[in-house]
């Protein structure tokens, strides 16, 4: 007998409760004085199905700006990747819709090339590696579902000497403020080597006229993709939010670069929530901030490269300037 055990693998698995994370965010979310809850909640099967559409509706720019960039580049980026076998690990890759144009581009230059989709979501990698494998056939796909860090780990335990190509696109970045921003580039490189790559993707400050159309959106997609968190807490932790009571306001930030959103409730109301054994007070007009997406200029790109470890390779923009997929290359 040792004295002490370590929980890991499938018993620290075992161990992890989402439910119970989640009950707690929206307790200490909703028990703070400016009432907040946590935009990671937004991704159920149903925040998911919003997301597509919002990505699809035409007031939401960053999708359509970024598909112009690997478009027009997918081809300039491919081939300074080229050369090695490579790794193209993908985080957040969604539907993967954007990632294949790119990967493409890389089959057509002959790169030997991996393609490694990372998600703590089962159901989300599944479906993307078999779509992927239906549509490029010709491809090694090998799907990881785990927390990012871990995966990155994982790769370059195997000791085969591929390159890597990181990609973390769709300005998922956005919804970190700047230090979780710095602090989440950091890790990855960290599990990166010498000479691997990252692809970013940046939405740029603009008209704000064009950002508050982007979350404000005239299908009302944005407003449904907010109310789902407050459905969410309706059937996973009995809350009896009467979410038409909650409007959806977003509002741009000039100082931080932000775009916030809020929900606002439209009269005084008191919602329980059983899993939480508590109620909570809304006032007329009481905001709950639900997310951040940040904003960047060309400059905060260049800093935080180099302040997390990386030489800017290239920046390639999209037409309207609204949009910045950056590849870094990791410097060790
Ligand atoms: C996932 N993320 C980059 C989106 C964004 O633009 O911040 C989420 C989103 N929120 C409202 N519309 C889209």
């Amino acid at each position: 007998m040792t004295g002490y055990h370590v929980l890991e693998g499938e018993e620290l698995s075992r161990l992890r409760d989402p439910r119970r994370d989640f009950a707690l965010d929206v307790l200490s979310g909703l028990s703070e004085h400016h009432k907040k809850l946590d935009s990671r909640y937004f991704y159920d099967d149903e925040g998911s199905r919003l997301f597509q559409a919002i990505m699809s509706c035409k007031d939401y720019y960053p999708t359509d700006s970024e598909r112009e960039i690997l478009q027009n580049h997918g081809r300039s980026i491919a081939a300074t990747c080229s050369g090695t076998p490579l790794n193209v690990i993908d985080l957040g890759a969604g539907d993967g819709a954007k990632t294949k144009i790119l990967l493409q581009a890389l089959v057509e230059l002959g790169v030997d090339c991996r393609y490694v989709p990372i998600d703590i979501s089962e159901g989300a990698i599944g479906g993307l590696v078999e779509t992927m494998k239906l549509d490029m056939p010709e491809l090694d796909v090998q799907g990881l579902v785990c927390e990012y860090t871990d995966g990155l780990n994982w790769l370059s335990s195997m000791g085969d000497n591929r390159k890597n190509l990181l990609l973390f696109l769709g300005s998922n970045i956005g919804n970190f403020n700047k230090a979780r921003a710095r602090a989440f580039l950091r890790r990855q490189w960290t599990s990166l080597r010498d000479g691997d790559y990252a692809l970013i993707g940046f939405d740029l400050k603009k008209d704000i006229e064009v950002l508050l159309r982007a979350y404000n959106d005239s299908d009302g997609y944005t407003a449904a993709f907010n109310q789902n968190l407050l459905r969410r807490i309706n059937t996973e932790l009995g809350g009896t939010f009467d979410t038409s009571k909650f409007r959806h306001y977003g509002t741009y930030d000039v100082f931080s670069g932000a775009m916030v959103s809020y929900l606002v409730s439209l009269e005084e109301q008191v919602v329980e929530i059983a899993a939480l054994g508590r109620s909570f007070e809304f006032e007329a007009w009481e905001p709950v901030h639900t997310e951040y997406s940040y904003k960047y200029l060309e400059r905060d790109i260049e800093d935080l490269a180099s302040d997390t470890g990386y030489i800017i390779e290239a920046k390639y923009r999209d037409s309207r300037h609204y949009f910045v997929d950056a590849l870094w290359r990791v410097a060790k």
